[in-house]
């Protein structure tokens, strides 16, 4: 089988290899034919070598991927021969907290990730591929969209029906967060430093849009869009760049969603407000399992379709993530294997 290895930290080392394919499986463990994989912005970091420079390599990079089992162990129950499958994230997180064990239990660094033609997956790490969804859709869920719904549903807000939600920018996970606050009935502003972008995310249901380079003092007219009041939760993915303004945009008591950090990892904050306003700061890891599960019966019963801006072939992968870190795109990149 054809796998993408990282031999060395950086994208120039990222190549294409034939490795041999996995044995007959064991046990409890699923063979998945990957039909598809999506990028996640953590995957150009992986590759970089600055997300974590002690996972070990080579390193199959991605984290996300959707395919069909084409074999199974025989102690396997959840799953069979044919089914269309996606592999969590965390492939040990099923349900509740997680622990130490779970958070070093990740593909596409420290495990090896989705970006190969075969992979073996512990049939309780795998959930099934939603009916309405083709294999590119998919893919697009493990990551970006169990992020967005982990923190607006699962740890975000006890009913989206009549909530007011600032997301932030319009990549994956925004725009996921976008589509999940809208079928929840929750009134969504949404910024972003592109007209363009803007214009589409008014296409799809934002009910307020803010370009946050021409209005650099955005929490402001977030305020004024809520009569005063502030959001009731924040999709945050800038970080250090913009929690300040994300906590001064949330109405008291309300939650600051914190999942990335595109803008910076440290800087000077004024805390001052989030304990005035007994502001909630959540931070984010994708999420568990049974979230995934829920989130998958939500995007069939609302029909949501997860937006892919491009899709790629195998061969043009390593493109396909310098495209991502260029931050011009608007949802998802996916590369579709034959
Ligand atoms: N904690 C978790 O579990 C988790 C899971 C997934 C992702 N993440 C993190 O969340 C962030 C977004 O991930 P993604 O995969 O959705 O990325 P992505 O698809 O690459 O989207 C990034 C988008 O964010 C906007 N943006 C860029 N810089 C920004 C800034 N300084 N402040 C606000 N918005 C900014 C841009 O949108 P515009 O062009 O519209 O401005 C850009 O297209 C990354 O930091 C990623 O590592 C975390």
């Amino acid at each position: 089988m054809r796998a993408y290895e990282l031999a060395r930290w950086g994208l120039e080392h990222l190549n294409a290899k034939e490795l041999p394919d996995p044995p007959e499986p064991e046990g409890c463990d699923v063979v998945v034919r990957v039909r598809a994989v999506s990028l996640n912005y953590r995957d150009t970091l992986v590759c970089a070598g600055s997300y974590n420079p002690k996972y070990p390599l080579p390193l199959v990079p991605c984290s996300d991927g959707a395919g069909d089992v084409i074999a199974i162990g025989p102690d396997v129950k959840r799953f069979r021969i044919g089914d269309r499958v996606m592999p969590i994230f965390s492939q040990s997180w099923l349900d509740g907290d997680p622990d130490e064990q779970t958070l070093r239990s990740s593909l596409g660094g420290p495990l090896h990730g989705t970006l190969r033609e075969i992979m073996t997956v512990p049939e309780q790490a795998l959930v099934r591929v939603p009916d309405s969804l083709g294999y590119a859709e998919a893919a697009t869920l493990p990551c970006a969209a169990l992020t967005a719904w982990s923190a607006l549903v699962t740890y975000g807000l006890s009913t989206l029906a009549g909530a007011s939600v600032l997301v932030l920018g319009t990549g994956g996970v925004s725009i996921f967060a976008l589509q999940i606050a809208k079928a929840g009935g929750a009134q969504v502003i949404v910024t972003s430093g592109d007209h363009e972008k803007l214009e589409r995310v008014k296409k799809m249901g934002a009910d307020h849009v803010i370009h946050y380079r021409e209005q650099p003092e955005w929490h402001r007219t977030v305020r004024e869009l809520t009569s005063g009041r502030g959001v009731d939760l924040v999709i945050e993915v800038g970080g250090a760049g913009s929690l300040e303004r994300s906590i001064k945009s949330v109405r008291p008591g309300g939650v600051v969603s914190l999942i990335g950090i595109l803008g910076g990892k440290a800087g000077a904050i004024d805390l001052t407000p989030v304990l005035m306003r007994n502001v909630r700061i959540q931070g984010i890891l994708v999420g568990h399992r049974a979230g995934f599960e829920a989130m998958c019966r939500a995007i069939e019963q609302n029909k949501i379709r997860p937006v892919i801006d491009q899709s790629y072939a195998f061969e043009e992968a390593p493109t396909a993530i310098e495209e991502l870190s260029r931050g011009a795109h608007f949802g998802k990149l996916v590369i579709e294997l034959p």
